[in-house]
């Protein structure tokens, strides 16, 4: 199976890089494939009205997701969801004429938060859901995880992040 991993940080030692590259450690232990995008790295940008131009590096990531199995999109939570570069691939695939080539494809979610869910990380899964179902993909799963700091990320967050894996593979 190939999974692309979408970083949505601009941290690239972050904590959102860190679960994700524990969660890519656990594609590779189960004997399964992984590519990186960095997002930040890319030229990404939103609807910008009519005539918008075409956002070629969302274009090549769509064509990447559709030539895989599954797609990991991660963010960390800004101002209650989503960085504004996943914000902006949601916007392209929401542009994207030929969505249907996402039929059967996995997709999930991965967040890290400073905060509590409630009243926080509570609207990111949900928004997630919805712009994926549109997309005809098939959900398989969100971690979204809470109160995170350098010193949270232990074993049990590794453990999260096989869990995460497991249901996706
Ligand atoms: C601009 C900005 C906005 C943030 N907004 C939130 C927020 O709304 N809720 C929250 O719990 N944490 C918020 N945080 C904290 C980050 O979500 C948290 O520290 C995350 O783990 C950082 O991941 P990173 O190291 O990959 O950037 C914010 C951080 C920044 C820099």
């Amino acid at each position: 199976m190939k999974i692309i991993t979408v970083l949505g940080s601009p941290n690239l030692d972050g904590n959102t890089a860190a679960v994700l590259g524990w969660v890519e450690d656990e594609i590779n232990a189960f004997g399964h494939e992984f590519e990186r995008i960095n997002l930040y790295e890319k030229e990404i940008f939103g609807y910008l009205g009519e005539n918008s131009p075409e956002c070629k590096d969302a274009h090549e990531i769509m064509q990447k997701i559709i030539a895989a199995d599954a797609v990991i999109i991660s963010s960390p939570l800004y101002c209650f969801d989503v960085s504004y570069k996943v914000k902006a691939l949601y916007e392209q695939f929401a542009l994207f004429s030929d969505m249907k080539k996402f039929k059967g494809k996995k997709a999930a979610l991965l967040v890290t938060a400073a905060g509590s869910f409630e009243n926080n990380a509570d609207k990111v899964g949900p928004i997630f859901s919805k712009v994926i179902n549109c997309l005809y993909f098939e959900e398989a799963g969100q971690l979204i995880l809470t109160k995170i700091s350098r010193d949270s990320l232990d074993d049990e967050v590794r453990k999260d992040a096989r869990d995460f894996v497991v249901n996706i593979i």
